[in-house]
């Protein structure tokens, strides 16, 4: 070797040594990414607009740098068709090697992206979608959200010492309005009530006019109404219009249909109505006062919704996994890292349970009333720490 040549192979060698330190310090600092898929058009839209408001807002006010790694959020549009959301958390896996899956509008989304999760070992925040049996789809998904059997008992319990015995049911036709259904209704006849008639209308497009016409002619004591967040304000409106508040007929439900995102539009005819559910923007605690001023405040004074605390809460789930693991992240390791976390959220205390991976929650009795001239879901009872009914 001549003299020339060695001097080349030592720089190429430098060069090469150079090369991989550089790699592997590029390794290290390699982002964090979560896949977030949310229904940012179509029916459900107003789910994604908070989610990803909330998660942006958490971001802003934690930062985005967490055990040495920049946390980037990807967003992707799944106009809730549960075959679109499979697609898209496939390519976020394989294309964009996320760490983490999350949002999940409605439980369809997420049970398709369920296998997903279970074979590349992901963990699945969902932090909308509300079907009991979701958990149990895959042991890679920890819920933020809320279950319906959790909510509904709470209000079967309380209509039949306020007058109202007979009731008709009404919900959307899929997951959360079976699990509503379901569970108001075996609480209710246990407690000496009874549902004269369990109606359910479709998930997409639903018409309510033909089957309030039918409740009017039934006339119970209620109708209880389970329908997605995004569909209240039409509900509202359709009772209002057939009036069947003059009738004597009540309505009442889980707090979807006294969604906050809706509410403050759905005018005086809401004042009085009674929902159970685990969040109200009017939630009376500190912490929930800074959120919802700050929500407003970075959103052009939009309310937060159910749906914000829910997508809130599941950043602080992922954010503090990926502290505990030193910012190494790991699918196992942040799955064990999500589980049992305790801590306080806008809603009040709230716990994710290491052996369902499902949030423990207060469930808050609410009347809707008018507080500084808008329309708020005022709580005025709570059922503190309630499980999943939905697993035993
Ligand atoms: C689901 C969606 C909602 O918008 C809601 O309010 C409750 C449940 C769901 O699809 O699981």
């Amino acid at each position: 070797m001549n003299k020339r040549t060695l001097v080349k192979t030592a720089i190429c060698s430098a060069v090469l040594t150079a090369l991989a330190g550089t790699s592997s310090v590029a390794m290290a600092q390699e982002a964090f990414k979560i896949g977030l898929i949310l229904p940012m058009t179509g029916q459900q839209a107003s789910t994604g607009r908070q989610i990803e408001a909330a998660a942006r807002l958490y971001m802003a006010q934690n930062g985005d740098t967490i055990g040495g790694r920049k946390v980037q959020l990807i967003l992707k549009d799944d106009t809730s068709l549960p075959d679109v959301t499979r697609r898209l958390a496939q390519e976020l896996v394989v294309n964009d090697k996320v760490d983490v899956l999350a949002g999940f509008g409605i439980t369809p989304s997420a049970m398709a992206t369920a296998p997903i999760a279970t074979q590349s070992k992901t963990p699945q925040v969902v932090m909308a979608a509300a079907t009991s049996s979701i958990t149990q789809a895959s042991p890679y998904i920890v819920r933020t959200s809320f279950t319906l059997p959790q909510v509904s008992v709470a209000l079967a319990d309380w209509a039949p010492k306020n007058g109202i015995k007979k009731v008709v049911t009404l919900v959307s036709d899929y997951g959360p309005g079976i699990d509503a259904e379901k569970y108001f209704k075996e609480r209710l006849i246990f407690n000496g009530g009874q549902v004269t008639e369990a109606l359910r209308v479709p998930l997409r497009n639903p018409d309510f006019a033909p089957f309030l016409q039918k409740v009017r002619d039934g006339k119970p004591d209620a109708l209880f109404v389970f329908v997605p967040s995004g569909a209240g304000a039409a509900v509202m409106k359709q009772f209002l219009e057939r009036g069947m508040d003059k009738a004597g007929i009540k309505l009442i439900g889980t707090g979807d249909v006294t969604d906050d995102d809706q509410l403050n539009d759905m005018g005086e005819g809401a004042l009085g109505v009674v929902t159970s559910h685990h969040y109200s923007a009017a939630h009376p605690s500190p912490a929930n006062k800074k959120f919802v001023e700050a929500f407003g405040k970075a959103n052009k004074g939009l309310r937060p919704n159910f749906m914000a605390v829910g997508g809130y809460d599941g950043m602080r789930v992922i954010y503090e996994a990926l502290k505990k693991t030193g910012g190494k992240g790991g699918g196992d390791a942040l799955l064990a890292a999500m589980k049992g976390q305790i801590f306080e959220s806008p809603r009040g205390p709230v716990f994710i349970d290491a052996q369902t991976r499902d949030i423990v929650q207060n469930v808050y009795l609410r009347k809707v009333e008018k507080k500084d001239g808008q329309l708020y879901n005022v709580e005025f009872d709570v059922i503190k720490d309630v499980k999943d009914p939905g697993k035993n």
